[in-house]
């Protein structure tokens, strides 16, 4: 959902100010522009979510810079949960590499659609949704994702709620999780920056 590129390439100059539509383009290029090794990266995957990502955007990737789209590479430990969250400029499309996943996402109506999928399904997440993925398989797990942005952004609930920067005002967040300072205080503990 990105705008449409007016030339046939644009690698994004990381080191100039971003504009409007990305990055400036770098005036000279050369293969290795094009190619990047980042996806194919062992995670260590031991965190408190048993997950990690390596992301493929125009950040890590600026050959990317223009084209509309970017990947992850998304791996899970036994158990592990990619926790709630959504992507503001791109729908997602995904494809299990390994193991069995239960993917779900719910719409703005509340109403949740998940299935567990194996290596070599696919699913997608409707732009903009809240979604995750559940290592349900006895091993390890591993998703290719895509997104038709360069920068899709994510923006993980659990720790846009209660581990942002200054910190939500309790008053809201008792308020709107129906709950108590103790409550809010233990989850703010847990994703303090
Ligand atoms: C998975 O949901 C991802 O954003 O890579
Ligand atoms: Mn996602």
């Amino acid at each position: 959902s990105d705008s449409d590129p007016l030339q046939d390439l644009c690698v994004g100059d990381l080191k100039a100010s971003p504009s409007i539509n990305g990055f400036p383009c770098k005036s000279s290029v050369s293969s290795s522009d094009f190619f990047f090794s980042g996806l194919a990266v062992a995670l260590n995957t031991s965190n408190s979510n048993g997950v990690a990502v390596a992301a493929a955007n125009v950040l890590t990737f600026p050959g990317l810079n223009t084209l509309g789209l970017s990947m992850n590479n998304v791996e899970f430990a036994p158990g592990g949960v990619n926790p709630p969250h959504s992507h503001p400029r791109a729908t997602e499309a995904g494809v299990v590499i390994e193991g069995s996943v239960f993917v779900g996402f719910l719409t703005t109506n509340n109403t949740f659609f998940s299935k567990v999928i194996h290596a070599g399904e696919m699913f997608v997440v409707p732009r903009g949704l809240v979604h995750f993925q559940w290592n349900v398989g006895k091993g390890k797990a591993r998703l290719i994702t895509s997104f038709n942005s360069q920068l899709p952004g994510s923006a993980v609930l659990p720790s846009t709620l209660f581990g942002s920067m200054p910190g939500i005002p309790n008053a809201v967040l008792t308020k709107a999780f129906r709950t108590d300072d103790a409550t809010v205080n233990n989850l703010k503990s847990k994703f303090a920056v």
